[in-house]
Parts: structure tokens; sequence; C-alpha cells
């Protein structure tokens, strides 16, 4: 007999409810300490999964308790959210999806599980495969965008870059696809609130990058905190059990979010936790996170006869055989084991700076206004965001409040030697923040945004670092109004009077963790980079942007409005029978405004120029089973050499069903010379022009297929050539 099944021979109830349990404990934060009995219950047995701890030390310490002092002697399970990056910080996902690379991502990943691993971890709640269409979310930040192409993508590369060859490698983390789905459809851009999508967008948009997770092998899966049309997610068999176990064949665990089996009371599916433990369980739910929902109720569902006994071993099983296969059984002190060494982590930081640099956008450059000049003198850098470093990290910081980072200023000082740097605040990030003025501890506004504006007399630019705090996007940090937040935009509007009365050029540098609606800001300012959060190395990749060392190739992964009533507002859309005519009163529109975003999906700009020409596909005549390659001619115009992200969209356009205008179906980068041209190539499987037909399947349907190449969705800046899809 396999070491699982005797194990789950030996097992009582009590020690089978534990592993299927998971507890937070606040260990190396705060000190020695684990919420409740968990030091007691790791030694009973009772408790087999924990998360939230820091410290290789502390970990160890844990593991110890249970796999030398329980009687069975099973090595806990300790995740921890490792999003991007665990102590060096990558850029969030939002702005790792601008880059358009799936070996960065997988290769920051990797990077990633191999620092979580040093700490002696297993486990990371990664990677977020939630389509966001709405900035008003602030968990945008933490996933690839818009886009389920994209997504899916990113998917795979994550669980990858996770998982490595082997879970069992001491540098491999077991990867957890989350939010098990469509969490980023939530009504009004709000946190938790409900969701209902049609079972078309469920198959076209919001399932496809889970689908990709598992087929990639991911270990684990989240179900989503919120409800698909009243059945909330931590209970929904139909995709937990139907599509993702039954369809898919995914046989790894899956671990409820944070309290969610409890929440099912608040959702109103539950009358207590033995209802919710029921419903839970039965939807396939292994590990019940911080509800304590199984310890409680399971025993008594047993008794009632609503549970199995065969139920609850399922559970147990496959919690056991994760564990197996991350080598735990083996050698459960495997991870962390060796600290590393220096060498490592410096390439991992030049890693990380290069990455950072191509993760950014700039969204405007007018008149050449950037790269900045070289015989520059003197620079005003202004804005709360300027001299930041613990800014730079971004939401997710995993254990990166332990380690510096570098913020523009710092960037700056770095990198621009011979430069004078002239530096304040301006006003603070919110306008409730404690400001500058000492005496009544509010902030001082017009005083500050007058020194700001006397900075820009003698500077030969001005750097303007405006935007949000880390910590304004992420789990629960919804914005009605994703704009500049507090005073910035007044701030912004002096700096950018003063400076161009001098005939000065400002650059604003904007971080978010999600689109913001500037459309004042676009307009006015000489040049926009969109820095998202970059990461450790923040500031020293603005730098080598803002000096041309390298040229910005970050491409816009979400779409952003010029106002909130646009939201939500994607590239994806379908024409409906009354698209959007200026001359046609009754089409769709709005009366004061135009539907077109401020920027769509893709957008981002160079220092050079691209040109396109001759797109054509190969074959012409499409067969099932065929694969497609599509050509076009890019060349780069301009005076440096550059990055260009060529995209594929297509539009079938004759269908038994509405197909998007445009629909992301590859990409690819190059990198040019001045005046070189290339071909670039970007293949497509005859099987990715299916689409979810009249009955959900994926159908084939012969007829003209519209193939658009260039450089973002926007079709007045794309190519077309069109293919037949042949019976
Ligand atoms: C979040 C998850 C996260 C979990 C554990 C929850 O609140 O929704 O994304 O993995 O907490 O930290």
């Amino acid at each position: 007999m396999d070491r699982i099944e005797r194990l789950l021979g030996e097992m009582t109830l009590a020690e089978k409810l534990g592993q299927m349990t998971m507890v937070a404990s606040g260990y190396a934060v705060t000190g020695p300490v684990i919420v409740g009995d968990s030091t007691e219950s790791i030694r009973a047995g009772t408790l087999g999964n924990l998360l939230n701890m820091v410290g290789v030390g502390h970990v160890n310490e844990m593991q110890r308790l249970a796999v030398e002092e329980s009687r069975l002697g099973i090595p806990l399970l300790i995740g921890l959210d490792i999003i991007h990056g665990h102590r060096t910080l990558f850029p969030i996902p939002l702005m790792q999806a601008a880059a358009f690379d799936a070996a960065a991502w997988e290769r920051a990943a990797h990077e990633a599980a191999t620092e979580a691993c040093a700490d002696g971890l297993a486990l990371t709640f990664a990677p977020m495969l939630d389509v966001a269409r709405d900035p008003r979310w602030g968990r945008s930040a933490e996933g690839a965008g818009e886009d389920p192409w994209l997504t899916a993508r990113m998917a795979a590369a994550k669980v990858r870059g996770f998982q490595g060859a082997s879970l069992d490698s001491a540098h491999a983390l077991a990867a957890c696809a989350k939010h098990f789905c469509a969490y980023g459809a939530m009504t009004a851009g709000r946190d938790y609130a409900a969701v209902d999508v049609s079972d078309r967008a469920l198959r076209e948009v919001y399932l496809p990058p889970f689908e990709a997770a598992v087929k990639a092998g991911v270990a684990t899966l989240m179900p989503a905190f919120t409800d698909i049309a009243g059945v909330p997610m931590t209970a929904h068999r139909a995709l937990l059990q139907g599509t993702l176990r039954g369809e898919w064949g995914f046989d790894g665990v899956v671990i409820s979010d944070y309290n969610a089996i409890a929440e099912l009371i608040r959702h109103g599916v539950a009358a207590d936790l033995t209802d919710a433990a029921v419903l839970a369980l039965k939807a396939g739910v292994d590990i019940d996170m911080m509800a304590d929902a199984y310890r409680k109720g399971l025993p008594k569902a047993l008794e009632q006869g609503r549970v199995t006994m065969a139920e609850i071993d399922t559970a147990v099983r496959r919690v056991l055989r994760l564990k197996q296969q991350l080598g735990l059984f083996d050698d459960p002190y495997r991870r962390g084991a060796q600290p590393e060494p220096t060498a490592v982590l410096a390439e991992r930081h030049r890693f990380a700076r290069a990455f950072a640099a191509r993760c950014a956008v700039l969204l405007e450059n007018r008149a050449k206004t950037l790269p900045l000049p070289a015989n520059l003198q003197r620079l005003a850098v202004i804005g709360p965001l300027a001299d930041a470093d613990a800014e730079m990290r971004g939401p997710w910081w995993g254990a990166g409040e332990f380690a510096p980072h570098v913020g523009v200023l710092q960037g700056l000082r770095a990198n621009l030697p011979g430069v004078e740097l002239r530096h304040t605040v301006g006003v603070a990030v919110t306008g409730s923040e404690a400001g500058d003025d000492a005496d009544d501890g509010k902030e001082d506004v017009q005083g500050g945004i007058a020194l700001a504006a006397a900075l820009c007399d003698d500077a030969d630019a001005v750097i303007l670092c405006l935007g949000e705090s880390s910590t304004m996007s992420g789990e629960a940090r919804c914005r009605a109004e994703p704009g500049l937040p507090g005073h910035q935009l007044e701030l912004a509007r002096a700096v950018i009077a003063r400076a161009h009365t001098h005939g000065k050029r400002v650059v604003a540098i904007l971080f978010s963790g999600r689109p913001l609606v500037i459309p004042w800001l676009a307009e006015q300012a000489d040049a926009v980079l969109w820095a998202g959060f970059l990461g450790t190395e923040a500031g020293n990749a603005l730098a080598d942007l803002l000096v041309g060392r390298v040229s910005p190739s970050g491409r816009i992964a979400m779409t952003w409005p010029r106002s909130v009533g646009q939201i939500p507002l994607h590239y994806a859309q379908r024409s409906g029978g009354r698209p959007e005519n200026p001359a046609d009163h009754y089409t769709s529109q709005y009366l004061d405004m135009p539907n077109a975003p401020l920027y769509p999906f893709g957008h981002g700009l160079s220092y050079t120029h691209f040109s396109y020409a001759n797109p054509r596909v190969t074959p012409q005549h499409v067969r099932r089973g065929d694969s497609c390659t599509a050509r076009v001619e890019v060349t780069n115009d301009g005076a440096c050499a550059a990055r260009e992200t060529v995209f594929l969209f297509i539009h079938d356009v004759v269908a038994s069903v509405a197909r998007p205008l445009l629909e992301l179906k590859g990409a690819a980068t190059v990198e040019l010379e001045p005046g070189e041209t290339r071909t670039v190539e970007i293949r497509v499987d005859a099987e990715a022009l299916c689409f979810p037909g009249l009955d959900l399947r994926p159908t084939w349907e012969a007829g003209d297929v519209d193939v658009w190449l260039g450089p973002c969705a926007d079709r007045m800046k794309l190519l077309k050539t069109t293919i037949q899809l042949q019976a």
C-alpha cells in the first residue's frame, strides 16, 4: 500500500480535517504568536496547513512540530501570496503583462519561487487570472488586464515559472490559479460584489486563462469570493466539479479563499457553518482557508449523513498527494536548506531592472520630450511619489518589506551624477493624508503647490511624479473615481502652467495599479510615462528610460478610459446593430464624448517610429488542423534601436454568433536597429479560430475572417488581410 493510503487508514477524523484546514500565522511579523491554538493543533495533528509565515527559521520550527511531535508526522504545507516577487519585487502583474513576453514572466516567477523556497515556503497563491475590464477594481493590478488570450499566456508562463519541471525541486513552489472565476466581472467595479455573466462570457473570456493554467499543470486552484448568478464560487458544483474537475480533468487541490466557506452564510446560501462546510466539500473544495468550517462543521455533517467519509478522504488524499509531490514527506526542510549566494541576488536585481524598464509604458511624448537631453544641468523632481522608495513595491510585497527599493529620486541620483536635482513633494498622495504643516497636522496645499511651481523657474526640465500610493490598489481597494487622488491635479496644473511659461518641458511619471482617468494631464504634459509599480529596481529602470539608455516598449494590457462614465470599456466589443456614428443620432454613442478610449489596448510609444507594410497570411484557405502564419514587414524609421510589439487580431465577419470587432490571437516582439526592416511572423493554429457557437461548444464555421496586424487595438492603425475558413 502506498504512503498516502496507509496514512489515510491510520488517520482519525480530527486528523483528516486538520489536513483540510489552513490557518494564518502572524508569526514572523508580529513575534512568536500563531493565531489561536495553532501550535497545539500542529502537535496534535489537527492542523495541516499554514499561510502567511515569513522567515525560514520560523517555518522550520513549525515544520518540526508537525514532523517530529505530531502522531503521524505529516509535514505542513506552508503558503504565502508571492504575487510579483518575494524579497526582490518585480513589476506588478498588470505591468508585467505590458512586456508581452512569456519568457520574462516565467523568469520572474522562477526567481520569486527561488527566493520564497529559500524562506522554506512551498506554495504561492498566484497567478491571479481574473480578466479585468473595470479600472475601478483595485485587483486589476494583480492580473494581466482585459484580454483572455494574454491572460492565458501569462497563466501558463507563471505556472511554469513557479513550479518548474518538477514540484519536488528545492526551488519549486506549488502555484494556485485564482480566483476561479469571473471575479473581475463584479458589479460596478466593487470588490466582492455580485457577478452576473453570460455563459458565453464565461466560455470566451473568464474560463480560458484557468483552462490554460490547468493544461500547464497548476497544482492548486482557489475559487473566487464572488457568486455567479447567485451561486457563490466556493459552492459552485457546476463549475468546480463539472467544468474544472470533469471537463478539464483537474485533480489538484482546491483551496478556499480566506474565510470564504464561512461567508457562504452571508451570501445567504448556508444557514450555519455546518451547512457551509457541506456545500464547499460537495463542490470539491479540499482546503478550508481560515473559516474553520471543516473542523467545526464536518463532524456533525458526517453524523447527520450529509457528507460521507469517502468525500472527506478524497479531499485529504489530494492534500497528502500534493505534499508528497512537493517532496515534503521525504525531506520537509529541503527548501531553505541553503541561503542564496550573493552573485545570484545581484543577477536577479539586474534582471529586475531590465524587466522593469520593459514594463513601463510611454503614453505620450510630444515633440520628442523624452529622452531627456544630454546637456541637462538642473532637473526639478516634483511630486509625492518622487522620493517614495517603499511605494515602488506595489500592492503585494510578499517579504519585500524587508528589502530596500529604489525610488525615482534615488534612481536619478545614481544615474545622472552630473545633474543637479531639486525636489519637493508639492502635495501628499491623497488629500486626507498628513501633510507638511506640523502646526495643525493638516496639509498646507497651496503652500506646497507654490513651492513646487517655483522650482520650475530655473530647472531645465521637470519630472512630475504623480498617482496612487501602492496600497490604493489590490484587494478591497476600489475607487469610484480612479483619477489623480487628493490635490495632485491642482499640483499638475500649477507646475505645468509655470513650466510652460518659461518654455520648460514637463514629464509626468504615473504610479498606479490600474489605468487612471487623466484626460487633462494626457493633453497638457509634454510626456507621460506610466510606471504602474515596477518593484525593487523601479528608480533605476525609470532612469534608464528617461535618459534613453533603453527605449520604452511596454504596451497597456488594459484600455484607458477618458471618463469613468465609459467604464467598463475594453477593446473586444461587438458591433451591435447600430454602431457609433456621429452623423446618425440613433446609434450607440454618448451625447457628451466619443466612445473611443483615451488609450486603446496595446498602446505604448517608443523613442522611434515603426511603419508596417505587406501583411499576408498563409495558407489563405484554412482548414481545421492547419497552422497559419501571418507575416508583416516592420521598419524602424527612427534614429534609435527599439523593440516593437506586433499584435494579431481577428474578426470573423459573418458567423452564427456576432463576434467581437477585434479578438487578440497572437503577438510578437521584435528588436530593430535604426533603418532596419524585418518580417515579423506570428503563428496561429486554426483551432484558435473556433469560437463557442450557438450551443456554446467550440465551432468551426466556414467563411471570411479578417486578420488585423499592427501596433494596438485601434483599427485605424492596423493593416487588414482576409483569410477564408474552409468547410
Ligand atoms: C485574497 C486571496 C489571497 C488570500 C490569502 C484573500 O483575501 O482574496 O487572493 O490569496 O487572501 O492571503
